[in-house]
């Protein structure tokens, strides 16, 4: 549909903007922090560009209130954050550290002060590394227990001053990279051993919303999921298939799981087939279908395109652009499924990702159409090289475009009948890529650090930081 005049964004629309512990925080081992998975794996060499990782990030553990001033200042509603687990269990398990406790009602109380509403995520992939050695972390059923108890203990800390909630950051990529890609940690490659985490996965995050409703009854709480909506490359019917087959592996695999409480019934098939289908224990299924989020979380960064992939066709890639030169992201596919294709419609960011706003749109339809949840944007924004000027300015025109864009496209979205609570940016200020370093920037506040030094972390107002302080203050009036 094309509209006149579009609706308003609701009074109370939670204009945000997001992180995650280990991106930003630093203080890797202060007051009582136990390592996760992240500390240990890029210990490793090789693993991340140019050997990055996050044990000083852009200290944000030690300069929150800095930060968080600088929220208030550009008129920020909500700030999404991730709370470390090994910050609260150092081991995962048992003894809980009530000094990590302590810094996170601190930045609570901090953002409440400052008219800024927390939003909790409870698991941006910093799994406790105690629990990985123990049990092989998502791969045991006893880390639902360990999960849950976790979790429990920030619902009874929290819960009467947060009442927005995200369970499990972007299962599908921490299991996709963790077990099919070997990017992440645990860095394995078996599809078998990520079907079956992830299903355990599943339970863990249907385990803790039921317990969310229990100690946070007037709260919300959903997953976030990294949304790619599909296309087909052509109208050739092999090719909308082919789009249908990735649709049905990609995204319905896991939303059908949290808002329906069931497997697709072709991906499943396809699974079975293969004799990697993940083991469903009595009352898996019973729980998943029981158990229902109050929204569905998503990050959304761009759509896929998909061609016909023959049996002989293309395999997973072994190429990511993680250099930001563009053009060096290597052809993908799944033989007999599909494979990725360039869609010649849109241009791509420097790191190889398509620039789509429309695909929000089409996406919040499909997602409203097929669950009729309300939604939470948790994530969105451009990854870009920033040039901080001798005067202390940056100019990020592109991110501005980038973000006014997909606005304007969830103000069609709502204008067609979508219920969007409300849009997160990725993210507030500048922090670590988990695979990029700190030179694919996406903030409003630019961090004086790259990859080979940490210099001073002072933070300097880009552009975007008025821009956004001005759509906040007119409710997505003025784009
Ligand atoms: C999402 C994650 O996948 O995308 C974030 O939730 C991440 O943690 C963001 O940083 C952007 O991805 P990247 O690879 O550009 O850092």
């Amino acid at each position: 549909m094309i509209y006149e005049e579009l609706d308003k964004f609701q009074d109370d629309f939670l204009w945000g903007s997001a992180s995650a512990a280990y991106q930003v925080e630093g203080a890797w081992d202060k007051d009582g922090k136990g390592e996760s998975v992240w500390d240990v794996y890029t210990r490793q060499p090789g693993t991340t560009f140019k050997n990055t990782n996050g044990n000083i990030a852009v200290d944000h553990y030690n300069r929150y209130k800095e930060d968080v001033a600088l929220m208030a200042e550009m008129g920020l509603k909500a700030y999404r954050f991730s709370i470390a687990w090994t910050r609260i269990y150092p081991n995962g398990r048992n003894e809980v550290n009530e000094e990590g406790l302590k810094f996170y009602e601190n930045l609570i109380d901090e953002l409440i002060a400052n008219n800024i509403q927390p939003i909790i995520t409870l698991y941006h992939w910093d799994l406790p590394q105690h629990l990985q050695d123990l049990y092989g972390g998502w791969e045991s059923r006893e880390i639902i227990h360990d999960f849950n108890e976790y979790c429990v203990t920030l619902f009874k800390r929290f819960g009467n001053k947060v009442k927005h909630w995200v369970s499990l950051n972007e299962q599908n990529i921490f299991v996709t990279l963790g077990y099919v890609t070997a990017m992440h940690p645990p860095a394995v490659k078996d599809q078998k051993r990520m079907l079956e985490a992830n299903h355990i996965a599943n339970l863990a995050n249907a385990t803790v919303i039921e317990s969310f409703k229990k100690y946070v009854p007037d709260g919300m709480i959903g997953p976030s999921f990294a949304f790619g909506p599909v296309y087909p490359f052509s109208c050739d019917p092999k090719d909308v298939l082919s789009a249908e087959n990735a649709e049905d592996l990609n995204c319905n695999w896991w939303l059908d799981v949290y808002c329906k409480g069931k497997y697709p019934v072709f991906a499943f098939k396809y699974y079975e087939r293969l004799g990697i289908a993940p083991t469903i224990e009595d009352g898996d299924l019973e729980l998943l279908e029981r158990v229902k989020p109050d929204f569905i979380g998503i990050n959304y960064y761009q759509t896929s395109t998909v061609a016909f992939n023959p049996l002989d066709g293309v395999g997973q890639s072994e190429g990511i652009n993680n250099t930001g030169k563009k053009g060096t992201a290597k052809e993908s596919g799944l033989p007999g499924v599909y494979k990725n294709a360039k869609n010649a419609h849109l241009e791509t960011t420097n790191w190889d990702w398509a620039i789509d706003p429309t695909g929000l749109r089409i996406g919040l339809r499909r997602l409203t159409s097929k669950y009729n949840l309300p939604i939470l944007i948790t994530e969105n924004g451009l990854g870009e090289f920033d040039k901080l000027e001798e005067d202390d300015t940056v100019n990020d025109a592109h991110r501005i475009d980038y973000l006014s864009a997909h606005i304007k496209a969830c103000k069609e979205a709502i204008t067609d009948g979508v219920d969007l609570l409300g849009y997160c940016t990725w993210s507030f200020t500048d922090l670590l890529s988990w695979l990029n370093g700190y030179q694919k920037r996406y903030g409003f506040v630019y961090v004086d650090r790259d990859e080979n030094d940490q210099k001073d972390l002072r933070r300097i107002k880009k552009n975007s930081f008025y821009w956004y302080k001005n759509v906040i203050r007119t409710n997505g009036e003025e784009l």
